[in-house]
This record gives structure tokens, sequence and C-alpha cells, in this order.
């Protein structure tokens, strides 16, 4: 079964569950869960990196890529698990952080102890002197995690004497390797082997579209953050067929995908082409910045239905006419929780939670679902910024007091932008410890009982029918079932409506039309006759079929009819 039908589940393994009690999940927690991964019908497990590091930034500055953290288990573990999730079908997929190492890592360590050929592993340049002889950092690029990229390299000075300074473009204790420099190249390459030999099929690729720096690193213009100094270049995708074929092209069964930054469809056709040979599919994120006020994510503003439905628009088309394949996904570690920003957790957490699935599963592309999506987990409500973990939340606080903004709406912003906000354990009881298997979790439970109803926010609240666990379930299956959702192509539909986003698939004689309900009112849409005598493929309203014969019998014309439809409904209905 090729990809295009398959769903995959990413699991934050630090959050999953506890099987030691100690305060993060861990391996053998994910192994006993096993069988509830398999109830999903997933087909992968995404993990977040669960390598030797010193957590800065949660696992992604990786000190060790053949050790395994000993919080959170051992290589015996990771061996059981893998065969575990085998077993049930399942296939893991790993994560790739191979743009930086932690500064602990061996590499790092002999370069900052002076060991010459270690500098070529990574960006090392001297400072700027600037016409008043004041030192400048080597660029003025930006962190990702904020203030300037540069971080002096020990008491190191270049021959004129002028300090030395490594790049990281995240955490300063993540030093971005220099892919110019073939034995650095190489010796990522063997990560991904040797996990390949353990058993792994599926790799992520961390913000792979960065690995690509040029050999002469520039500034950007005064006062602007330019990423395409380093983003997106010709030579990212050179280095990924790389990568390609001195790693997974070359062997069986492997699945692979691209975490993107600041990227273009363009490129991203680039790196999903099957005939680039570089990787099987991408995640973009500019559908997810539509809630952020001028480009600036450290802001709380409510999203902008029509820019989001443009955007998923434009690239469904813009992927499809150039043969590339996205990545489909509303949540994963570093977002908050989609139902947060596009639901209403509040008064319709089961509609809107189930309506953002289908947009979704629906279309042209491969599904992620994101631990404790499934049952509707919400952002957590924290009291300050001290029950925060991210460094991210703390240096975008304190940026934010820095530029004038009060304390508290600070806070505020902070605590709807927090990577925290999905990183909560996983709820499997709606218990105060919610069944995490420790009741002093790293991070503080969210929310586990829905605000509206009463009801717990927890699998085992969700195991019953009408819940989002089993329309999740569904939608999964039905990738599987209709060829039309793996393979149809993809048409836009009545792009101008401004509360509903829909679009059709098609497939040979089959048409099926995908209607969203984005807003907690009711919406009227006009459709194709053609769809009276559709079937009614998946609603999250129980009766789909009465409303739609009422729709036809009472509205239709030679043409088309109208569909009422209720507070976030989403209706496919399928023709053919
Ligand atoms: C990716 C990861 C994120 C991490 C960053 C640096 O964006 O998803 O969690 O902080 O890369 O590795």
């Amino acid at each position: 079964m090729s990809f295009h039908s398959q769903v995959i589940y990413q699991i934050y393994p630090k959050s999953f569950y506890s099987a030691s009690g100690g305060s993060t999940g861990d391996i053998r927690g994910i192994i006993e869960k096993v069988p509830y991964v398999a109830s999903l019908g997933v087909d992968w497990v995404w993990f977040n990196p669960f390598f030797a590091s010193p957590q800065r930034d949660n696992g992604y500055d990786i000190s060790d890529y053949y050790a395994i953290n000993p919080d959170l288990g051992t290589m015996a573990d990771v061996e059981e698990m893998i065969t575990a999730f085998n077993a049930e079908g399942i296939n893991v997929m790993f994560d790739m952080v191979l743009n930086h190492v932690s500064t602990e890592h061996e590499w790092f360590k002999r370069a900052l102890a002076g060991e010459r050929e270690y500098w070529d592993y990574f960006y090392i340049r001297p400072a700027q002197i600037s016409e008043d002889g004041s030192q400048l950092p080597p660029t003025n690029w930006e962190s990702k995690f904020g203030g300037n990229a540069w971080v002096r390299f020990g008491d190191y000075t270049d021959e004129q004497g002028t300090p030395l300074y490594y790049l990281a473009l995240y955490d300063r204790t993540q030093a971005d390797v220099n892919w110019h420099h073939e034995p650095a190249r190489r010796a990522l390459f063997d990560v991904v082997n040797f996990w390949y030999d353990k058993g792994v099929r599926g790799f992520r690729f961390d913000v792979i579209n960065v690995i690509g720096k040029d050999t002469v690193l520039r500034d950007a213009p005064a006062g602007v953050i330019d990423k395409t100094l380093y983003t997106d270049t010709p030579v990212v995708h050179t280095f990924i067929q790389d990568l390609n074929r001195s790693s997974f092209g070359p062997r069986e069964g492997t699945v692979t995908v691209g975490e993107m930054s600041s990227t273009s469809i363009e490129n991203c056709v680039g790196y999903s082409h099957p005939a680039q040979e570089q990787l099987d599919m991408v995640f973009s994120f500019h559908h997810l910045k539509v809630d952020y006020d001028q480009g600036q994510k450290w802001s709380k503003v409510p999203f902008r239905f029509a820019e989001l439905k443009n955007i998923l628009n434009d690239w469904a088309l813009g992927m499809q006419a150039g043969g590339g394949w996205n990545a489909l996904f509303w949540n994963n570690h570093d977002q908050p929780r989609a139902l947060n920003r596009f639901g209403d957790p509040q008064r319709y957490r089961t509609e809107s939670a189930t309506m953002l699935a289908s947009v979704i599963h629906l279309l042209r592309g491969t599904p992620y679902v994101y631990m404790g999506e499934e049952i509707g987990m919400i952002d957590p409500v924290y009291e300050g910024i001290e029950d925060y973990v991210d460094v991210e939340a703390h240096n975008a606080y304190d940026m934010l007091l820095q530029q004038g903004v009060s304390a508290d709406r600070a806070f505020e912003i902070v605590a709807s932008k927090a990577r925290d906000n999905s990183r909560t354990p996983m709820q499997w009881t709606s218990d105060p410890d919610v069944g995490f298997g420790t009741s002093k979790p790293w991070l503080a439970p969210a929310v586990a009982s829905d605000a509206h109803t009463g009801a717990g926010i927890s699998v085992a609240d969700e195991e019953r029918p009408g819940s989002i666990l089993s329309y999740y379930r569904r939608l999964i299956a039905l990738r599987k079932e209709y060829e039309i959702i793996a393979k149809g192509s993809y048409e836009s539909f009545a792009l101008d409506h401004e509360r509903v986003f829909g679009y059709e698939r098609v497939l040979g004689e089959q048409r099926l039309l995908v209607l969203n309900n984005f807003f907690g009112e009711e919406n009227t849409i006009s459709v194709p006759k053609a769809y009276a005598l559709s079937k009614v493929l998946i609603s999250n309203y129980e009766d789909a079929d009465e409303q739609l014969a009422a729709g036809v019998a009472l509205t239709a014309t030679a043409d088309e009819f109208e569909l009422q439809l209720k507070p976030y409904q989403s209706l496919a209905l399928l023709i053919g």
C-alpha cells in the first residue's frame, strides 16, 4: 500500500505514557499503548527524537544519534518497541535532526577542544568589524528562537585576532552542521542507515530545507529578517538528493517527509516530485500562520478564514499541478492545538474537532494525527510563565516585555502560541493525573473536561459511538476504502464562500464533495444538482441524510440546491 492511502500518527514520547512512574513518558510506556495506536488504524508512527540529548530543545539538540535518552529507555526498549509496532502492521518513523547537533555532541566538543578537522563540521566565522571598528557577529541573521544566530566559539580568534563565532539558527546549543563538508554529510547519512538496519522505515527530516547555507554568508538588509539567505537554496535539493542516494533511496519500503520552514510551493514540488529523487512528501506551515498579526507569531488575533482557505486551496492545486505531495496536518509538537485556534473548544468541541479532521483527511496528501488530537485535547490553562518549560516560550515572553508589552498581555500571547500547548501529557483518563502513569509529569496536564458538556477529554471517555475518536477511526478507514480519497484529483469549490471551505475530489466517474462550515452558526451553501442523489460518505452530524433530502426537496432548481450546514458541520457527498 502506498503512502497515498496511509495515515501517520505522531507520538511525543516525553508526554505519551510513563511506564516507570518517572516524570516523563518513556519507551516502555509506548510499548504498553501499542494496542491503542493499532486500534486507530494508522499505518505509521512518527516519534519525536528520543536520542541522547541535554534537552535544551526537548530532544532536538542531539548529543548522540546512536544512544537513547536514559530517561526514556534503552536501545533494547527501542528495538522491542519497533518489533511491537511491526507485529501490528505498523511501521515506525524516526525524527532525523540533521541540520544541527547539540554543542554536547562529540563533533562539537572536539572542535571546541581545538581539533581543527572538526571545525569544518560547523559554520565557524570571524566577527565583522564595522566602520567604527566595533565588532558585530559574522552576519545579522536572527535565530529562530530569538536573538542573533551566532554564538562565540570558545575563546578562539582568527589569525588577525578577530573573535570566531559558530552558527546556531535555533537554540545557541544547537550548532548548525556544515553540509558542504563531505565527511560531515556522510556521517549524517550513516545515522539514517544505522536506524534503517534496526528496522526503521520512515524518516522525518527536521528543518531539512535550511541545510544549504551559501559558502559565503551574507548579511540580510538592515532591519529585515531575510530567511532566503539560508532557506530553500538550490544546493538544498542537491544535498537531499545525495541523502536519498546514500541512505533510504536504494533501500526497500521507506517513507520520508521533510519539514520545510518558510518554503514555497515551487520548492516543495521539487522536494517531493518522485522524479526528483528527494523525499516522498513535505510539511509546510503557511496555513498555520493565519493567526499571526503581520507575520509575527508572538501576537494574538483571530484567524483569517479567507486566508486559511486560500492557502489550503493554493497548496492543494499547486502541489497537484507540479506532481508533488503534501503531508496534511493541523497539529504537531510545535503548534498550539488547532482546536483552540480554528475551532470552538468551549461550545462545539466535538463538532469543530471533527470538522477540522475532515478537512485534512479528505484532502489530497497524507494525513498526520498528533497524539491527543483524536480525542479533542485542548490547550492547557496555566497560571504563569513559570508553568511553561519550552525555551522558545520564555524567550518570547522576555522579548515581549522588552518591547513594552504588559506582563498580562505577554502572558496571554505566549499562552496562545506556546509549543508546550501540544506537549502536555496524553489524556488516557479524565482523572487529575490524566492516567499518564505519574502524578508529577514534567509539564502540567491540560484541561481534562469539556467546558460545555462536562464530559471528560480522554481516551477512556472517547471510547464510545459519536465521539471524536470514533470519527477519526472512520476517517482513517475511509482513506483505505475509497480510492478517490487517496488518489483522486483536487478541485476548488465555492472559493469565495465566506464561511465554508469546500472542495471536490475526482476520480474517473466519481466525485466527492467535501463541505466544512468553519463557524459556530448555520451557513448555507449552493450545491450542484448532481449531488442530489449522492451518498453521505461521512458527516459529523447524525441526520445528514435527512438534511440532504430536505435541502433537495425544498430548494432545488434546475442546476443546484441549497444545503444548510449546522455549526461546524462537515459533510462529504459521493457520487458515482
Ligand atoms: C523543528 C522541530 C522543533 C525544533 C526545531 C529545531 O522545527 O519540529 O521542535 O525545535 O526543528 O530542531
